[in-house]
Protein backbone atom coordinates (compact mmCIF):
# COMPACT_ATOMS: atom_id res chain seq x y z
CA UNK A 1 0.00 0.00 0.00
CA UNK A 2 1.27 3.54 -0.95
CA UNK A 3 1.01 7.07 -0.33
CA UNK A 4 -0.92 9.19 -2.77
CA UNK A 5 0.52 8.33 -6.18
CA UNK A 6 0.43 9.80 -9.58
CA UNK A 7 -1.04 9.38 -12.98
CA UNK A 8 2.53 10.17 -14.55
CA UNK A 9 3.91 7.37 -11.83
CA UNK A 10 1.30 4.69 -12.98
CA UNK A 11 2.64 4.95 -16.35
CA UNK A 12 6.64 5.28 -16.23
CA UNK A 13 5.96 1.85 -14.42
CA UNK A 14 6.83 2.71 -11.33
CA UNK A 15 4.28 0.15 -9.36
CA UNK A 16 3.19 -3.61 -10.33
CA UNK A 17 0.34 -5.24 -12.11
CA UNK A 18 -2.54 -5.55 -9.08
CA UNK A 19 -1.03 -3.92 -6.82
CA UNK A 20 -2.79 -1.96 -4.42
CA UNK A 21 -2.23 1.93 -4.50
CA UNK A 22 -4.02 5.01 -3.98
CA UNK A 23 -4.56 8.11 -5.98
CA UNK A 24 -6.28 11.62 -5.99
CA UNK A 25 -7.78 13.70 -8.85
CA UNK A 26 -10.81 15.53 -9.86
CA UNK A 27 -13.48 13.73 -12.16
CA UNK A 28 -13.22 14.57 -15.91
CA UNK A 29 -16.48 12.94 -17.03
CA UNK A 30 -17.61 9.52 -15.24
CA UNK A 31 -20.31 6.79 -16.78
CA UNK A 32 -23.01 4.58 -15.12
CA UNK A 33 -23.39 1.45 -16.92
CA UNK A 34 -27.01 -0.26 -15.97
CA UNK A 35 -24.99 -3.70 -14.58
CA UNK A 36 -23.83 -1.47 -11.65
CA UNK A 37 -20.30 -0.47 -12.81
CA UNK A 38 -19.13 3.06 -13.52
CA UNK A 39 -16.47 4.13 -15.11
CA UNK A 40 -14.55 7.64 -13.93
CA UNK A 41 -11.89 9.08 -16.00
CA UNK A 42 -9.94 10.95 -13.35
CA UNK A 43 -6.84 13.74 -13.93
CA UNK A 44 -4.39 14.98 -11.60
CA UNK A 45 -2.48 16.90 -13.61
CA UNK A 46 0.48 15.18 -13.91
CA UNK A 47 0.30 13.33 -17.54
CA UNK A 48 -1.62 14.07 -20.70
CA UNK A 49 -3.90 11.24 -20.67
CA UNK A 50 -6.86 10.59 -17.95
CA UNK A 51 -7.02 7.09 -15.86
CA UNK A 52 -9.86 4.89 -15.77
CA UNK A 53 -10.96 4.07 -12.58
CA UNK A 54 -13.95 0.96 -12.32
CA UNK A 55 -16.32 1.24 -9.60
CA UNK A 56 -18.64 -1.12 -9.21
CA UNK A 57 -21.86 -1.61 -6.80
CA UNK A 58 -20.25 -3.63 -4.33
CA UNK A 59 -18.49 -0.64 -2.71
CA UNK A 60 -20.10 0.69 0.24
CA UNK A 61 -21.23 4.10 -0.95
CA UNK A 62 -21.71 2.93 -4.81
CA UNK A 63 -25.32 3.76 -4.32
CA UNK A 64 -25.10 7.09 -2.27
CA UNK A 65 -22.31 8.41 -3.26
CA UNK A 66 -20.76 7.18 -6.43
CA UNK A 67 -23.89 7.17 -8.46
CA UNK A 68 -23.89 11.56 -7.86
CA UNK A 69 -20.57 11.89 -9.06
CA UNK A 70 -20.13 14.50 -11.70
CA UNK A 71 -17.34 16.31 -13.28
CA UNK A 72 -14.96 18.55 -11.25
CA UNK A 73 -15.71 16.23 -8.00
CA UNK A 74 -12.01 15.37 -6.27
CA UNK A 75 -11.37 12.12 -5.45
CA UNK A 76 -9.17 9.82 -3.41
CA UNK A 77 -9.34 6.46 -4.78
CA UNK A 78 -7.96 2.73 -3.83
CA UNK A 79 -7.70 0.16 -6.17
CA UNK A 80 -6.20 -2.36 -7.72
CA UNK A 81 -3.71 -1.63 -10.49
CA UNK A 82 -4.81 -3.28 -13.74
CA UNK A 83 -4.21 -3.07 -17.46
CA UNK A 84 -7.25 -2.17 -19.64
CA UNK A 85 -9.00 -4.95 -21.10
CA UNK A 86 -9.52 -3.25 -24.31
CA UNK A 87 -6.04 -2.03 -25.12
CA UNK A 88 -3.43 -3.39 -22.82
CA UNK A 89 -1.18 -0.52 -22.92
CA UNK A 90 -3.48 1.41 -20.96
CA UNK A 91 -3.52 1.39 -16.89
CA UNK A 92 -7.00 1.54 -14.91
CA UNK A 93 -8.17 1.07 -11.21
CA UNK A 94 -10.15 -1.17 -9.76
CA UNK A 95 -11.72 0.70 -7.16
CA UNK A 96 -11.66 -0.97 -3.50
CA UNK A 97 -12.62 2.64 -1.92
CA UNK A 98 -13.73 5.80 -2.76
CA UNK A 99 -13.67 8.77 -1.00
CA UNK A 100 -15.42 11.79 -2.59
CA UNK A 101 -13.26 14.74 -1.09
CA UNK A 102 -14.93 17.77 -2.88
CA UNK A 103 -18.67 17.85 -4.35
CA UNK A 104 -19.33 20.15 -7.34
CA UNK A 105 -21.99 22.82 -6.68
CA UNK A 106 -25.03 22.73 -8.94
CA UNK A 107 -22.77 20.75 -11.45
CA UNK A 108 -25.25 21.93 -14.58
CA UNK A 109 -23.28 25.44 -14.00
CA UNK A 110 -19.60 23.87 -13.69
CA UNK A 111 -17.77 26.13 -15.56
CA UNK A 112 -15.62 23.32 -16.87
CA UNK A 113 -18.07 21.02 -18.01
CA UNK A 114 -16.79 18.02 -20.33
CA UNK A 115 -17.95 19.63 -23.41
CA UNK A 116 -15.34 21.39 -25.72
CA UNK A 117 -14.58 24.90 -24.33
CA UNK A 118 -12.87 27.55 -26.82
CA UNK A 119 -9.81 29.08 -25.47
CA UNK A 120 -11.27 32.33 -25.49
CA UNK A 121 -14.14 31.07 -23.13
CA UNK A 122 -10.95 29.45 -20.88
CA UNK A 123 -9.64 32.68 -20.54
CA UNK A 124 -12.85 33.74 -18.62
CA UNK A 125 -12.10 31.22 -16.03
CA UNK A 126 -8.79 31.43 -15.48
CA UNK A 127 -8.67 30.34 -12.54
CA UNK A 128 -10.25 26.92 -13.29
CA UNK A 129 -8.76 26.64 -16.89
CA UNK A 130 -5.92 24.46 -16.00
CA UNK A 131 -8.63 21.71 -15.22
CA UNK A 132 -8.28 21.23 -18.92
CA UNK A 133 -6.52 19.02 -20.68
CA UNK A 134 -4.59 21.49 -23.10
CA UNK A 135 -3.81 23.80 -20.46
CA UNK A 136 -2.84 21.65 -18.44
CA UNK A 137 -0.62 20.03 -21.22
CA UNK A 138 0.78 23.34 -22.09
CA UNK A 139 1.85 23.89 -18.43
CA UNK A 140 3.68 21.31 -18.14
CA UNK A 141 5.75 21.87 -21.39
CA UNK A 142 6.36 25.33 -20.25
CA UNK A 143 7.70 23.89 -16.93
CA UNK A 144 9.58 20.82 -19.35
CA UNK A 145 10.92 23.57 -21.36
CA UNK A 146 12.35 26.14 -18.42
CA UNK A 147 13.70 23.02 -16.56
CA UNK A 148 15.71 22.34 -19.69
CA UNK A 149 17.14 25.71 -20.52
CA UNK A 150 18.22 26.03 -17.07
CA UNK A 151 19.82 22.99 -17.49
CA UNK A 152 21.20 23.52 -20.73
CA UNK A 153 22.32 26.83 -19.55
CA UNK A 154 24.21 25.22 -16.60
CA UNK A 155 26.00 22.67 -18.90
CA UNK A 156 27.58 25.56 -20.88
CA UNK A 157 28.58 27.36 -17.93
CA UNK A 158 26.60 30.39 -17.00
CA UNK A 159 25.39 31.34 -13.79
CA UNK A 160 21.73 32.42 -12.98
CA UNK A 161 21.50 35.62 -11.62
CA UNK A 162 18.20 37.04 -10.07
CA UNK A 163 17.71 40.41 -11.30
CA UNK A 164 15.67 43.11 -9.55
CA UNK A 165 12.10 43.21 -10.72
CA UNK A 166 11.66 46.84 -9.12
CA UNK A 167 13.99 49.76 -10.99
CA UNK A 168 15.01 53.18 -11.38
CA UNK A 169 16.17 53.38 -14.30
CA UNK A 170 14.82 52.57 -18.25
CA UNK A 171 16.80 49.64 -20.42
CA UNK A 172 15.01 50.05 -23.48
CA UNK A 173 13.95 53.78 -23.97
CA UNK A 174 10.88 53.16 -25.35
CA UNK A 175 8.86 55.06 -22.02
CA UNK A 176 6.62 52.28 -21.08
CA UNK A 177 6.83 51.41 -17.75
CA UNK A 178 4.87 50.76 -15.06
CA UNK A 179 5.14 53.10 -11.70
CA UNK A 180 6.10 51.80 -8.45
CA UNK A 181 4.89 53.77 -5.57
CA UNK A 182 3.61 53.86 -2.21
CA UNK A 183 2.65 57.53 -2.53
CA UNK A 184 -0.75 59.01 -1.65
CA UNK A 185 -1.66 60.19 -5.01
CA UNK A 186 -5.47 61.03 -4.21
CA UNK A 187 -4.03 63.30 -1.63
CA UNK A 188 -0.80 64.39 -2.69
CA UNK A 189 0.23 68.38 -2.87
CA UNK A 190 1.79 68.88 -6.12
CA UNK A 191 4.14 71.94 -6.29
CA UNK A 192 5.85 73.10 -9.35
CA UNK A 193 9.52 72.14 -9.56
CA UNK A 194 8.95 69.91 -6.64
CA UNK A 195 10.15 65.94 -7.37
CA UNK A 196 7.41 64.44 -5.22
CA UNK A 197 8.90 61.00 -5.73
CA UNK A 198 11.78 62.27 -2.83
CA UNK A 199 9.57 61.21 -0.59
CA UNK A 200 8.27 57.89 -2.41
CA UNK A 201 9.38 54.78 -0.60
CA UNK A 202 12.79 54.14 -2.84
CA UNK A 203 13.40 58.24 -2.66
CA UNK A 204 13.29 58.25 -6.44
CA UNK A 205 10.63 57.81 -9.32
CA UNK A 206 10.70 53.31 -9.51
CA UNK A 207 9.31 51.21 -12.40
CA UNK A 208 9.08 47.71 -12.83
CA UNK A 209 11.76 46.60 -14.50
CA UNK A 210 11.03 45.57 -18.33
CA UNK A 211 14.04 44.21 -18.42
CA UNK A 212 16.94 42.37 -16.18
CA UNK A 213 19.49 43.69 -18.90
CA UNK A 214 21.59 46.60 -17.33
CA UNK A 215 22.06 44.62 -14.08
CA UNK A 216 22.58 41.48 -16.01
CA UNK A 217 25.84 43.07 -17.25
CA UNK A 218 27.12 43.85 -14.05
CA UNK A 219 27.74 40.11 -13.02
CA UNK A 220 28.53 39.66 -17.17
CA UNK A 221 31.63 42.05 -16.24
CA UNK A 222 32.79 39.49 -13.49
CA UNK A 223 31.24 36.23 -14.08
CA UNK A 224 31.61 35.75 -17.59
CA UNK A 225 28.55 33.88 -18.95
CA UNK A 226 25.10 34.73 -17.03
CA UNK A 227 21.84 34.79 -17.50
CA UNK A 228 18.71 35.87 -15.76
CA UNK A 229 14.81 34.19 -16.02
CA UNK A 230 12.23 36.53 -14.92
CA UNK A 231 9.29 38.23 -15.33
CA UNK A 232 9.17 41.25 -17.56
CA UNK A 233 6.65 44.28 -17.71
CA UNK A 234 5.72 46.49 -19.93
CA UNK A 235 2.94 48.91 -20.13
CA UNK A 236 2.33 49.18 -24.20
CA UNK A 237 -1.52 49.50 -25.00
CA UNK A 238 -1.31 46.80 -27.48
CA UNK A 239 -3.79 44.17 -27.27
CA UNK A 240 -2.40 41.62 -29.76
CA UNK A 241 -1.90 38.10 -30.09
CA UNK A 242 1.73 38.52 -29.43
CA UNK A 243 2.14 40.99 -26.45
CA UNK A 244 1.75 40.75 -23.08
CA UNK A 245 1.74 43.47 -20.04
CA UNK A 246 3.91 40.78 -17.79
CA UNK A 247 5.75 38.42 -19.95
CA UNK A 248 8.92 36.20 -18.89
CA UNK A 249 12.25 36.75 -20.68
CA UNK A 250 15.09 34.41 -20.77
CA UNK A 251 18.38 37.04 -20.84
CA UNK A 252 21.81 36.41 -21.47
CA UNK A 253 24.84 38.34 -21.49
CA UNK A 254 28.28 37.43 -22.47
CA UNK A 255 31.76 38.69 -21.62
CA UNK A 256 34.73 38.72 -24.12
CA UNK A 257 32.07 38.09 -27.43
CA UNK A 258 30.90 40.45 -30.04
CA UNK A 259 27.54 40.26 -32.23
CA UNK A 260 28.22 37.57 -34.43
CA UNK A 261 28.87 35.00 -31.81
CA UNK A 262 26.04 36.01 -29.85
CA UNK A 263 23.88 35.68 -33.23
CA UNK A 264 25.10 31.87 -33.18
CA UNK A 265 24.45 30.97 -29.92
CA UNK A 266 20.79 32.31 -30.07
CA UNK A 267 20.33 29.88 -33.23
CA UNK A 268 22.12 26.81 -31.34
CA UNK A 269 20.10 27.62 -28.17
CA UNK A 270 16.57 27.74 -30.18
CA UNK A 271 17.79 24.69 -31.90
CA UNK A 272 18.36 22.37 -28.89
CA UNK A 273 15.10 23.78 -27.36
CA UNK A 274 13.34 22.62 -30.80
CA UNK A 275 15.13 19.14 -30.80
CA UNK A 276 14.19 18.41 -27.07
CA UNK A 277 10.84 19.80 -27.63
CA UNK A 278 10.41 17.47 -30.41
CA UNK A 279 12.38 14.11 -29.10
CA UNK A 280 10.62 14.24 -25.28
CA UNK A 281 7.39 15.40 -26.01
CA UNK A 282 5.90 13.47 -28.85
CA UNK A 283 2.40 12.58 -27.00
CA UNK A 284 1.86 16.39 -26.36
CA UNK A 285 2.94 16.90 -30.14
CA UNK A 286 0.51 14.31 -31.61
CA UNK A 287 -2.56 15.91 -29.39
CA UNK A 288 -1.84 19.67 -29.97
CA UNK A 289 -1.47 18.20 -33.67
CA UNK A 290 -4.92 17.13 -33.87
CA UNK A 291 -6.56 20.36 -31.48
CA UNK A 292 -4.75 22.99 -32.62
CA UNK A 293 -1.46 22.96 -35.74
CA UNK A 294 -1.81 19.70 -37.50
CA UNK A 295 2.27 20.14 -38.88
CA UNK A 296 3.17 21.09 -35.96
CA UNK A 297 6.03 18.63 -36.25
CA UNK A 298 7.23 19.72 -39.75
CA UNK A 299 7.14 23.26 -38.80
CA UNK A 300 9.40 23.04 -35.82
CA UNK A 301 11.52 20.52 -37.50
CA UNK A 302 12.14 22.85 -40.73
CA UNK A 303 13.83 25.23 -37.96
CA UNK A 304 15.78 23.09 -36.58
CA UNK A 305 17.18 21.12 -40.00
CA UNK A 306 17.64 24.65 -42.25
CA UNK A 307 20.16 27.21 -41.27
CA UNK A 308 18.84 30.47 -40.26
CA UNK A 309 18.98 33.32 -42.80
CA UNK A 310 20.87 36.11 -41.74
CA UNK A 311 20.52 39.71 -43.11
CA UNK A 312 21.53 43.15 -42.70
CA UNK A 313 18.32 45.43 -41.98
CA UNK A 314 19.83 47.51 -44.89
CA UNK A 315 19.96 44.11 -47.01
CA UNK A 316 15.90 43.78 -45.74
CA UNK A 317 14.91 47.02 -46.61
CA UNK A 318 15.85 46.14 -50.35
CA UNK A 319 14.05 42.90 -50.37
CA UNK A 320 10.89 44.62 -49.50
CA UNK A 321 11.56 47.50 -51.37
CA UNK A 322 11.98 45.42 -54.48
CA UNK A 323 9.46 43.02 -54.08
CA UNK A 324 5.83 42.79 -55.30
CA UNK A 325 3.77 42.67 -52.05
CA UNK A 326 1.33 45.24 -51.22
CA UNK A 327 2.45 46.30 -47.49
CA UNK A 328 -0.09 49.06 -45.87
CA UNK A 329 3.16 50.94 -44.31
CA UNK A 330 5.79 52.01 -46.09
CA UNK A 331 9.41 50.84 -46.38
CA UNK A 332 11.95 53.91 -45.44
CA UNK A 333 15.21 53.06 -44.36
CA UNK A 334 15.37 54.08 -40.80
CA UNK A 335 12.01 53.01 -39.95
CA UNK A 336 11.19 50.20 -37.47
CA UNK A 337 9.97 46.67 -39.75
CA UNK A 338 5.94 46.12 -39.16
CA UNK A 339 4.97 42.87 -38.25
CA UNK A 340 3.62 42.34 -42.47
CA UNK A 341 6.98 43.29 -43.50
CA UNK A 342 8.43 40.67 -41.30
CA UNK A 343 5.75 37.83 -42.16
CA UNK A 344 6.54 38.96 -45.71
CA UNK A 345 10.51 37.93 -44.95
CA UNK A 346 10.09 35.38 -42.78
CA UNK A 347 6.62 33.16 -44.28
CA UNK A 348 7.42 34.34 -48.66
CA UNK A 349 11.08 35.26 -49.12
CA UNK A 350 12.63 32.73 -47.04
CA UNK A 351 10.53 30.67 -45.65
CA UNK A 352 12.04 30.19 -42.33
CA UNK A 353 13.90 31.65 -39.43
CA UNK A 354 15.79 35.04 -40.34
CA UNK A 355 18.07 36.62 -38.22
CA UNK A 356 17.87 40.51 -38.94
CA UNK A 357 21.28 42.55 -38.02
CA UNK A 358 22.71 45.97 -37.58
CA UNK A 359 19.57 48.23 -36.86
CA UNK A 360 19.33 51.78 -37.45
CA UNK A 361 20.52 53.61 -34.00
CA UNK A 362 17.59 56.00 -34.33
CA UNK A 363 15.45 52.95 -33.86
CA UNK A 364 17.10 50.79 -31.32
CA UNK A 365 18.05 51.45 -27.64
CA UNK A 366 21.08 53.71 -25.83
CA UNK A 367 23.28 50.71 -24.98
CA UNK A 368 23.74 49.12 -28.24
CA UNK A 369 27.26 49.02 -30.03
CA UNK A 370 28.03 51.81 -32.62
CA UNK A 371 29.14 50.31 -35.99
CA UNK A 372 31.95 52.44 -38.02
CA UNK A 373 28.82 53.77 -40.41
CA UNK A 374 27.62 55.93 -37.41
CA UNK A 375 24.16 55.32 -38.43
CA UNK A 376 23.74 51.46 -37.16
CA UNK A 377 24.09 49.28 -34.23
CA UNK A 378 25.19 45.92 -33.64
CA UNK A 379 21.90 44.97 -33.17
CA UNK A 380 19.77 41.03 -34.06
CA UNK A 381 16.47 39.80 -34.05
CA UNK A 382 15.63 36.61 -34.88
CA UNK A 383 12.12 36.45 -36.23
CA UNK A 384 10.39 32.89 -37.15
CA UNK A 385 7.20 32.32 -39.46
CA UNK A 386 4.11 33.75 -38.21
CA UNK A 387 4.96 34.76 -34.82
CA UNK A 388 7.91 37.30 -35.71
CA UNK A 389 10.50 38.28 -33.21
CA UNK A 390 11.24 35.61 -30.50
CA UNK A 391 14.42 37.35 -29.54
CA UNK A 392 15.92 40.66 -29.15
CA UNK A 393 19.45 40.97 -28.73
CA UNK A 394 23.04 43.25 -29.57
CA UNK A 395 26.22 43.52 -28.89
CA UNK A 396 26.83 46.58 -25.96
CA UNK A 397 28.43 49.64 -25.98
CA UNK A 398 31.59 49.03 -24.09
CA UNK A 399 33.43 52.71 -25.19
CA UNK A 400 32.37 55.13 -22.03
CA UNK A 401 32.75 58.16 -24.57
CA UNK A 402 30.39 56.36 -27.26
CA UNK A 403 28.30 55.31 -24.77
CA UNK A 404 28.11 58.99 -22.84
CA UNK A 405 27.50 60.57 -26.70
CA UNK A 406 24.21 58.25 -27.17
CA UNK A 407 22.91 59.03 -23.90
CA UNK A 408 23.16 62.71 -24.63
CA UNK A 409 21.79 62.08 -27.95
CA UNK A 410 18.34 60.39 -26.43
CA UNK A 411 18.77 62.97 -23.72
CA UNK A 412 19.01 60.99 -21.37
CA UNK A 413 20.80 61.76 -17.48
CA UNK A 414 23.78 59.94 -17.73
CA UNK A 415 23.80 60.44 -13.59
CA UNK A 416 21.17 57.89 -13.66
CA UNK A 417 23.26 55.24 -15.16
CA UNK A 418 26.70 56.40 -13.22
CA UNK A 419 26.72 52.03 -12.09
CA UNK A 420 25.86 51.32 -15.52
CA UNK A 421 29.32 54.18 -16.46
CA UNK A 422 31.55 52.48 -13.86
CA UNK A 423 31.15 49.39 -15.98
CA UNK A 424 33.03 51.15 -19.07
CA UNK A 425 35.02 52.88 -16.50
CA UNK A 426 36.72 50.04 -14.85
CA UNK A 427 37.93 47.22 -16.45
CA UNK A 428 35.59 47.09 -19.69
CA UNK A 429 35.51 44.25 -22.38
CA UNK A 430 33.34 43.70 -25.37
CA UNK A 431 30.57 42.02 -24.17
CA UNK A 432 27.03 40.70 -25.69
CA UNK A 433 23.94 39.57 -25.21
CA UNK A 434 20.23 38.78 -26.08
CA UNK A 435 16.74 38.27 -24.65
CA UNK A 436 14.01 35.24 -25.57
CA UNK A 437 10.69 36.10 -25.12
CA UNK A 438 9.38 32.84 -23.49
CA UNK A 439 6.14 32.91 -24.05
CA UNK A 440 6.45 33.72 -27.69
CA UNK A 441 8.26 30.51 -27.46
CA UNK A 442 6.03 28.20 -25.93
CA UNK A 443 3.19 29.53 -28.40
CA UNK A 444 5.57 28.63 -30.86
CA UNK A 445 6.22 25.47 -30.64
CA UNK A 446 2.75 25.06 -29.21
CA UNK A 447 0.83 26.06 -32.12
CA UNK A 448 -1.33 28.10 -29.60
CA UNK A 449 -1.13 30.96 -31.49
CA UNK A 450 -2.49 33.11 -28.51
CA UNK A 451 0.30 34.27 -26.07
CA UNK A 452 -2.12 34.52 -23.34
CA UNK A 453 -2.94 30.96 -23.31
CA UNK A 454 0.76 29.80 -22.39
CA UNK A 455 1.11 31.59 -19.13
CA UNK A 456 -1.35 30.77 -16.24
CA UNK A 457 -2.32 34.26 -15.95
CA UNK A 458 -2.03 36.72 -18.46
CA UNK A 459 -1.87 40.34 -18.29
CA UNK A 460 -3.26 42.54 -20.74
CA UNK A 461 -4.78 46.26 -21.02
CA UNK A 462 -7.86 46.00 -18.95
CA UNK A 463 -7.10 42.56 -17.52
CA UNK A 464 -5.61 41.48 -14.37
CA UNK A 465 -8.91 40.17 -12.44
CA UNK A 466 -6.87 36.94 -11.79
O1 LIG B 1 13.63 42.97 -27.98
P1 LIG B 1 13.41 43.18 -26.52
O2 LIG B 1 12.69 44.39 -26.12
O3 LIG B 1 14.87 43.13 -25.89
C1 LIG B 1 15.18 43.41 -24.62
O4 LIG B 1 14.41 43.63 -23.71
C2 LIG B 1 16.66 43.30 -24.37
N1 LIG B 1 16.97 44.02 -23.14
C3 LIG B 1 17.07 41.86 -24.32
C4 LIG B 1 18.53 41.67 -24.09
O5 LIG B 1 19.30 41.96 -24.97
N2 LIG B 1 18.93 41.20 -22.92
O6 LIG B 1 12.67 41.91 -25.91
C5 LIG B 1 13.21 40.62 -26.05
C6 LIG B 1 12.13 39.63 -26.44
C7 LIG B 1 11.45 39.93 -27.76
O7 LIG B 1 12.21 39.45 -28.84
C8 LIG B 1 10.13 39.19 -27.61
O8 LIG B 1 10.29 37.81 -27.87
C9 LIG B 1 9.84 39.37 -26.13
O9 LIG B 1 11.06 39.67 -25.49
N3 LIG B 1 8.87 40.46 -25.90
C10 LIG B 1 7.60 40.27 -25.52
N4 LIG B 1 6.90 39.14 -25.29
C11 LIG B 1 5.61 39.28 -24.90
N5 LIG B 1 5.00 40.47 -24.72
C12 LIG B 1 5.66 41.63 -24.93
N6 LIG B 1 5.05 42.79 -24.72
C13 LIG B 1 7.02 41.56 -25.37
N7 LIG B 1 7.96 42.47 -25.66
C14 LIG B 1 9.08 41.78 -25.98
MG1 LIG C 1 12.99 43.84 -29.76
Amino acid sequence: MCLISSISELVTGKFKINQIISIGGWVRNKRHSKLGISFINLYDGSYIYDIQIIANNTLYNYKNEILSITSGCSLKVTGQLKFSLKNKKNYEIYATKIEILGWVENPGKYPISPKKHSLKYLREVSHLRSRTTIISCITRIRHNIALFIHNFLNKKNFFCINTPIITTIDTEGSGKMFKVSTLDFENIQYKKNINIFKKDFFGKESFLTVSGQLNLETYACSMSKVYTFGPTFRAENSNTKRHLAEFWMLELEIAFTNLKNIMKFAEKMLKKIFTYFLNFHKKEITFLSNKLEKNLFYKIEKIILNKFNIIEYTEAVNILKNCKEKFLNSIIWGNDLSSEHEKYLTNKYFNNAVIIFNYPKKIKAFYMYLNDDNRTVASMDILLPDIGEIIGGSQRENRIDFLDKRLKELRLNKNHYWWYRDLRKYGTVPHSGFGLGFERLLSYITGLNNIKDVIPFPRTPYNARF
